[in-house]
């Protein structure tokens, strides 16, 4: 059975694309610094018959200490096929009021911190002759955001990470996808006012926000057999809301 980390699985998009995944037949290694009520339910259904949906909790901000990570989860899990690299946050405020600490901490997390994982887990696809990375971008990468300054320019960074590696590693049987999605009903804004979730998806082609499973099965397809040509792309899910 093909094995998946999805970092950030235990919540949000990253349990959503978890479970898709386990439904889809993968076998998914989710991984953040703490479980969760809906993850733990979620593995009582994955894991009924075997085990199919595993936690490993992990500080992906320490970056030293993801080589010890991955080798963990290779003596653990072997060889690993797929990487989500879905953990991030979404810290806002205005540029000239954020702490310098706060910009660094928030790109050593959406940005380096999947690109060290990246190239560690890579070694693991080689070996297993082919591989599939995708990394979760945001719109406002490309469209921006007022507020979003920081958290705008990791999520562009990781479609210009994703278009170079795709290049780099196409020969050896791997693709390097990134999916973009739009506002998603999660934790990460849970503080944005109903009103304005109202506005954004009044102003979408089809008014209405995208939602976590739409995500999902975008990730799913890009991890499948239909999707062992594409490589480097950015599929956006946002339900028209930038067309
Ligand atoms: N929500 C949206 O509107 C939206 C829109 C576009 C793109 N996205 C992207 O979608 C992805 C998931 O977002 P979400 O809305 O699902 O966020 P979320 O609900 O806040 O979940 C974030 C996940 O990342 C994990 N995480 C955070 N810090 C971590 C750390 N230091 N080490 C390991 N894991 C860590 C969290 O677990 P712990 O806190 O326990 O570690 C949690 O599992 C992100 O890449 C985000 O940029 C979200």
């Amino acid at each position: 059975m093909y094995k998946i980390v999805v970092t950030g699985g235990s919540r949000g998009l990253g349990l959503g694309i978890a479970v898709r995944l386990v439904e889809a037949g993968y076998e998914v290694i989710a991984i953040a610094r703490k479980s969760t009520k809906e993850l733990v339910a979620a593995q009582e259904v994955a894991n009924r018959d075997t085990p199919r949906l595993h936690f490993r909790a992990f500080d992906l901000s320490d970056i030293d200490g993801i080589a010890a990570l991955v080798k963990q989860l290779r003596a653990e899990f072997g060889k690993v096929y797929g990487l989500v690299n879905n953990a991030a946050v979404g810290t806002s405020g205005i540029l000239s009021n954020a702490r310098v600490e706060q910009i660094q901490s928030q790109i050593q997390l959406n940005t380096v911190s999947p690109i060290v994982l990246s190239k560690f887990l890579l070694r693991s696809m080689m070996a297993g002759g082919g591989g599939r990375i995708v990394n979760v971008s945001s719109i406002v990468g490309f469209t921006g955001y007022s507020g979003l300054s920081v958290y705008s320019a990791t999520k562009a960074a990781m479609i210009g990470f994703t278009k170079s590696l795709a290049r780099e590693v196409g020969q050896l049987g791997i693709t390097v996808n990134s999916v973009a999605p739009g506002f998603l009903d999660t934790e990460m804004t849970s503080e944005m006012e109903q009103s304005h979730k109202d506005t954004i998806a009044r102003r979408s082609a089809l008014r209405r926000m995208p939602e976590v499973i739409d995500v999902a099965n975008a990730v799913e397809f890009l991890m499948g057999e239909k999707a062992r040509n594409i490589t480097g792309i950015v599929l956006t899910v946002d339900a028209g809301n930038t067309v």
